[in-house]
């Protein structure tokens, strides 16, 4: 029996005024990191694709991509529960391809749970996906895989029209059977209202306070993507700063002889020094 957080566990947490705690990350260092500060969630976001792989957006991002993260992740991290996203067009097209690519992710990537964006259009996929017993997040607001109809990162339902329509979309994904909602870039009066209206808890990023509980992107948190960083993080330590001060005493410390000394050297035996020297001196005609 493993020793992780379950989803009734989550839930009871939510339930007795506890806020969950979630935080991305993509491999085996960063995950044994954020489960050793009793984080407990952790997402395999497919922002992997911006904040480790470079990409302007998390379009390109692969299933292959999701599995391979989502397996060092895993193996790093012993406690939290483990969400692993379902990244562009693995679950858009049919629902057959997303039981297959969320199986996937739990069967070879060893995740609890899946997230996948998007709203109405998705309840009959999540219905299917909770049936074949993968426990699926919802995410609705700003869904980054929509960046190109969307227009951009645009914080979403400011107007009372969108706002409604994203209360009805995180009641049907309610009633689909998510055990658990991200409502992305939306105002904190309509993150209440919707963590109001559910049952399940609402997991808030740019949502405001009034969630059940809070995930962040852990490269944002730590001070390590450099590209931008939105008004809603918090950045709890500038590890681009540290590291680059780092590196740069390393090629300091190389370039001035200073390292590496023979205190991180390994030493050869007196005798066998002079044995070596002895073979030296040997003309190599002579051994044949
Ligand atoms: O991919 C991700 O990191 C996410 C969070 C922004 C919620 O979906």
């Amino acid at each position: 029996m493993s020793g992780r957080l379950t989803i009734r566990q989550l839930l009871k947490k939510a339930e007795q005024g506890g806020k969950l705690t979630m935080l991305t990350a993509y491999d085996y260092p960063t995950a044994q990191l954020v489960d050793e500060a009793g984080i407990d969630m952790i997402l395999v976001g497919d922002s992997l694709g911006m904040v480790v792989l470079g990409y302007e957006d998390t379009l390109p991002v692969t299933m292959d991509d999701m599995v391979r993260h989502t397996q060092a992740v895993v193996r790093g991290a012993k406690k939290a529960f483990i969400v692993a996203d379902l990244p562009f067009l693995s679950y858009q097209t049919s629902i057959e391809e997303a039981v297959k690519n969320g199986g996937r992710l739990l069967k070879e990537g060893g995740a609890q749970a899946v997230k996948l964006e998007g709203g109405l259009s998705m309840v009959p996929t999540i219905q299917r996906l909770v049936d074949s017993g993968i426990p699926v997040m919802g995410h609705i607001g700003l869904t980054p895989q929509a960046v190109n109809q969307l227009g951009g990162f645009a914080i979403q339902g400011r107007q009372a029209q969108d706002a409604k329509r994203i209360i009805e979309e995180a009641k049907a994904i309610e009633k689909a059977g998510a055990f658990s909602i991200v409502l992305e870039g939306i105002p904190w009066q309509l993150a209440k209202l919707v963590t109001e209206n559910l049952t399940i808890p609402t997991v808030g990023i740019g949502a405001g306070p009034n969630c059940s509980g809070q995930v962040l992107v852990l490269h944002d948190t730590l001070g390590l993507f450099d590209r931008f960083t939105p008004k809603f993080v918090k950045q709890y330590a500038n590890l681009r700063e540290v590291i680059g001060k780092a590196l740069a005493q390393y090629r300091q410390d190389v370039e001035s002889g200073s390292f590496p000394t023979l205190e991180h050297s390994f030493a050869m035996k007196e005798e066998q020094l002079q044995l070596l020297g002895g073979m030296q001196d040997e003309d190599p005609q002579d051994s044949r």
